[in-house]
């Protein structure tokens, strides 16, 4: 079902003792304003997923792993299995995420394996679609939206959708300070869930939490988050600093 989450996507960024002093700044924020209908996941690198999920314990905030590899296991040297993410405490994975699809050439096929692979083993999916610049100049938008959640999502059921959170992320607002408008935002995040509807039935596109990502900082959170169909926000650069993070918490709770 729909909610609201608020993801930190933490990048290759902080060492277990500067990941684990986050979390804390984090922690003791949150205690004092307790988000009601917010949920707040971390998304630190694999090292820190342990350490920081011992921290968590008891705690409201969820842990994410960033990556997952394809096979259950074997012999992929440096690669890390959705079941040794989940038995280090996360209980999220993002997928997809176009640095991902950039820098190690993941196309369509190899992100629906990881989702299968992640949903079978009690993670639940941050997917994330979207259009380069280039595509965008090009009119082509929409048509990178529906290939991607037509292959990247195929063959899932309709339980495996309670488990998928989407994030739109145009490749342009990713790290670039340029954000996508609250009105370009709303304008893909309704068009994701008619072409759910219309892939896999179901009222899946109307049930399906939709965040947004691309430059979300705190000064802009207020807008984004108060469209309809923007289920808040995946963050990068804005989630390594616990204040600036906090307060695109609040704004997710207060719009
Ligand atoms: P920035 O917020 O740094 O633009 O990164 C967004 C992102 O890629 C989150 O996954």
């Amino acid at each position: 079902m729909k909610k609201n989450v608020i993801a930190g996507n933490w990048k290759m960024h902080k060492t277990n003792r500067e990941a684990l002093r986050l979390v804390t700044r984090l922690m003791k924020l949150m205690e004092k304003h307790p988000p009601r209908k917010t949920e707040v996941v971390v998304c630190p690198p694999f090292t820190a997923l342990a350490p920081v999920a011992e921290l968590l314990k008891g705690s409201a905030i969820r842990l994410g792993a960033q990556n997952i590899f394809w096979e259950e296991e074997g012999a992929f040297t440096g690669e890390v299995a959705a079941r040794m993410v989940r038995g280090a405490g996360a209980r999220y994975v993002i997928i997809g995420h176009s640095e991902r699809r950039r820098y190690f050439k993941e196309d369509e096929s190899v992100i629906n394996k990881k989702i299968q692979l992640a949903l079978k083993n009690k993670l639940q999916v941050i997917h994330c679609v979207g259009e380069t610049l280039e595509e965008r100049r090009h009119n082509l938008t929409q048509d990178i939206i529906i290939n991607q959640l037509e292959w990247g999502l195929k063959g899932l059921t309709g339980d495996d959708f309670k488990k998928v959170v989407i994030a739109y992320e145009p490749v342009w607002a990713i790290g670039t300070g340029k954000t996508a408008t609250p009105e370009q935002a709303q304008e893909v995040h309704a068009f994701i869930r008619e072409i759910l509807n219309t892939l896999y039935g179901n009222q899946v596109g109307s049930r399906i939490t939709i965040v947004y990502g691309g430059s979300v900082k705190p000064e802009n959170a207020a807008g984004l988050l108060s469209q309809p169909d923007v289920n808040r926000a995946l963050v990068g650069g804005a989630c390594l600093d616990a204040r600036s993070f906090f307060k695109i918490i609040q704004a997710s709770e207060t719009t």
